[in-house]
């Protein structure tokens, strides 16, 4: 198995979906990591499953590490979903109890305690937009009320189905005041199947944000009132106390602080946010990558994505060697005797107080850099 580990701890993304606004008030979501830190090995076998062709997402494989902390409906209801910007639809489990006391609160959304809670009809625009089971039909001459349906499934077949809904969302702004958001267009999940969805691997999550580029996701839906765009910065989990991280909607004013590198679209993959890597230094050395490694071809394949539902980064197998090579040369540390199974480098640190370790840099188009600390690439 190859591939260059690194867990991303310090990573600022911001993500505009077409210009800034002037307004300076903006939503603050808190992300949260999850609570176990899962096995490398299980973070790769779960990254896998996600990068299998096409790529898809990351949220229903159990490798997305952050959820989002949601209120829905009336009054609200507090609700975890895992934050993934390589999907688009939101969804969130959903029960049809009336006397629902039987549920641990926040373990599942329940319409039926919420006064805001519609579901879409099958002939408004919105339903157009997510995918239907087979047996959807529509009956436009009638006045029944016919709900939306939606069936949206996983790479590995795992599905969540149900109904196409809207609902009020409350959330704090930068300046601490409550505000709600009506008329989010969620998937009320009922049907949900598969090992990625349910059980251990959800990790507790009730359901899915999506932060895609498409016209449903939650971001699409929340930052045409934000000036369309939209932030995350997840900082280090692993320190004590942890630092608090959040997605926020709007401009928030530490935009400035920071340096860009513009978002692609790839018409195969329209949901995706993809980067243009320009190339890799090991300890400020230029590495030999051609650019065509990095590029997006005629077809849509390749090109390089920045996905909060995978935890992992992934190099083309040219780049990868190159990496390597250049850790191999730079590296000022014996090699361990007996190499743990599934990595290509393997060090003795046993002998060195403070290893010094190579610096690993990607420059990105715009003069950006990307430069993790090593302790993101060297378990
Ligand atoms: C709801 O459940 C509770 C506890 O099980 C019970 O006391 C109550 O009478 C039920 N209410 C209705 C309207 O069924
Ligand atoms: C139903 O009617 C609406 C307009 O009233 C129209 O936009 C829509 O395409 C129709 N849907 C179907 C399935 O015929
Ligand atoms: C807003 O902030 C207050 C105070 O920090 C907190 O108690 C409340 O749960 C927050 N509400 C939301 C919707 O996050
Ligand atoms: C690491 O180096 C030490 C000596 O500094 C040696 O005793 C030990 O066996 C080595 N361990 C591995 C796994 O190579």
């Amino acid at each position: 198995m190859r591939s260059l580990s690194s867990i991303i701890f310090y990573f600022f993304v911001i993500l505009t979906l077409s210009h800034f606004s002037t307004s300076t008030e903006y939503l603050k979501l808190p992300l949260l990591p999850r609570t176990a830190r899962p096995s490398p090995s299980h973070l790769l076998s779960a990254d896998l499953r996600r990068l299998t062709s096409p790529l898809t997402s990351g949220a229903a494989t159990g490798s997305g590490q952050y959820f989002a902390d949601l209120r829905l409906g009336s009054p609200p209801q507090r609700l975890l979903l895992v934050a993934d910007t390589g999907s688009d639809l939101v969804w969130v489990k959903c029960s049809a109890c009336r006397n629902c006391s039987a549920h641990r609160p926040g373990s599942t959304f329940l319409p039926r305690h919420s006064s805001t809670f519609s579901s879409h009809h099958c002939y408004d625009s919105p339903c157009r937009l997510v995918p239907h089971p087979t047996q959807q039909h529509c009956d436009n001459r009638s006045k029944i009320h016919t709900p939306c349906r939606y069936q949206y499934s996983y790479a590995d077949t795992s599905t969540t189905a149900g109904f196409f809904s809207s609902e009020t969302t409350t959330f704090n702004t930068s300046s601490n005041k409550p505000t709600t958001f009506q008329h989010l267009s969620f998937g009320c999940g009922f049907r949900i199947s598969g090992p990625s969805v349910t059980g251990s691997s959800f990790n507790g999550a009730q359901g899915v944000m999506g932060l895609g580029r498409g016209p449903i996701s939650f971001t699409s839906q929340l930052a045409r009132k934000f000036g369309n765009t939209f932030s995350y910065c997840l900082l280090d989990y692993t320190l004590s106390p942890p630092p608090k991280s959040y997605l926020t909607i709007g401009a928030s004013p530490s935009h400035k602080l920071l340096s860009y590198t513009p978002l692609l679209t790839n018409p195969l993959s329209p949901s995706f946010y993809y980067i243009s890597v320009e190339g890799v230094s090991v300890d400020a050395v230029n590495l030999p990558i051609a650019r065509s490694v990095w590029a997006i071809d005629a077809d849509g394949n390749g090109g390089t994505v920045v996905d909060s539902g995978t935890t992992l980064t992934f190099l083309p197998e040219p780049a990868y060697r190159q990496v390597l090579a250049a850790f191999r040369r730079h590296v000022r540390l014996p090699a361990a005797e007996a190499p743990a199974p599934g990595f290509d480098l393997c060090l003795n640190v046993s002998g060195a107080a403070r290893p010094r370790l190579p610096k690993l840099r990607f420059r990105l188009h715009g003069k950006a850099v990307l430069a993790p600390p090593p302790g993101n690439y060297f378990i």
